[in-house]
């Protein structure tokens, strides 16, 4: 019975529960009684499970915030954009309309369009990566979820184990079958938490290049776009 108490503390990180394992133990010398092993399995499961479903409610609060990081990201991206454009923006528009013999060859809304579809452009990258993370996120997240759900599943599933002919103890195959089947989950369960994981520091790490490089495009366009206005002006004034 140390094999439990070993895999329940490793799996549940609390004291709290690896009192419970030994209950368990305590409960093992009564195995004839089919009972209170039922119970105590139950519980166990039970508190995985719970254990279980606090981890993924840390992960899922992780990757909201990243989603929401990024989508943040892509707004202010942009809107700073704008923002630096529009006063030279609308003091050529002023001039223009003073002017009406400038004649020039484009409107305010190409203008705007424009400018709108090359700073659309810069936030590319991150759109893509924002799109590609909610996908793998949602994978990822059902992935351990998967597990949680065989755990929940597992005392049932060993309640119908035939005991074994040279098992004296008619319970026991089904605790060893409950402790096999844990270990297991357990294993692809801290397996597809560290591919989670990782997923989020990656991104994290994506999504910082990528706004980097998002307001070098941004101050390019910026300046394209400024540069462009003010020789309008400078002809519109001659
Ligand atoms: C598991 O969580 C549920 C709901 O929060 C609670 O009612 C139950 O007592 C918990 N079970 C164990 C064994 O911790
Ligand atoms: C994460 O976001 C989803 C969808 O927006 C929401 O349903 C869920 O409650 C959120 N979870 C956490 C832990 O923030
Ligand atoms: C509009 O965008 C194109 C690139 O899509 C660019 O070559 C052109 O110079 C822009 N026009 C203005 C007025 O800046």
């Amino acid at each position: 019975m140390s094999q439990t108490i070993g895999m329940l503390c490793l799996l549940s990180l609390t004291l709290a529960n690896c009192q419970v394992v030994r209950f368990e133990t305590e409960m093992d010398s009564d195995t004839t009684n089919y009972g209170p092993v039922s119970m105590v399995v139950d519980n166990l499961a039970e508190t995985a499970v719970n254990v279980s479903k606090d981890s993924i409610d840390q992960l899922e609060g992780k990757m909201n915030r990243t989603r929401q990081d990024i989508a943040g990201n892509i707004e202010v991206l942009t809107a700073n954009g704008m923002a630096q454009l529009s006063d030279v923006i609308y003091e050529t528009n002023q001039l223009m309309v003073a002017n009406p013999d400038c004649n020039v060859a484009w409107s305010l809304d190409e203008l705007n369009e424009n400018v709108t579809y090359q700073l659309g452009d810069c936030t590319g990258g991150l759109e893509s990566l924002l799109q590609d993370f909610r996908q793998e996120a949602q994978v990822a997240l059902s992935r351990v979820q998967g597990f949680v759900q065989q755990m929940a599943q597992l005392p049932a599933k060993c309640q119908t184990l035939v005991p074994l002919p040279l098992n004296p103890s008619p319970s026991s195959g089904g605790v060893v079958c409950f402790i096999n089947a844990m270990a297991e989950i357990n294993r692809g369960m801290a397996q597809s938490m560290h591919i989670a994981s990782q997923l989020l520091v990656q991104t994290h790490r994506t999504a910082e290049e990528l706004v980097e490089q998002a307001q070098e495009c941004r101050a390019a366009v910026v300046q394209q776009i400024g540069d462009f206005l003010r020789e309008e002006q400078d002809q519109c004034q001659q």
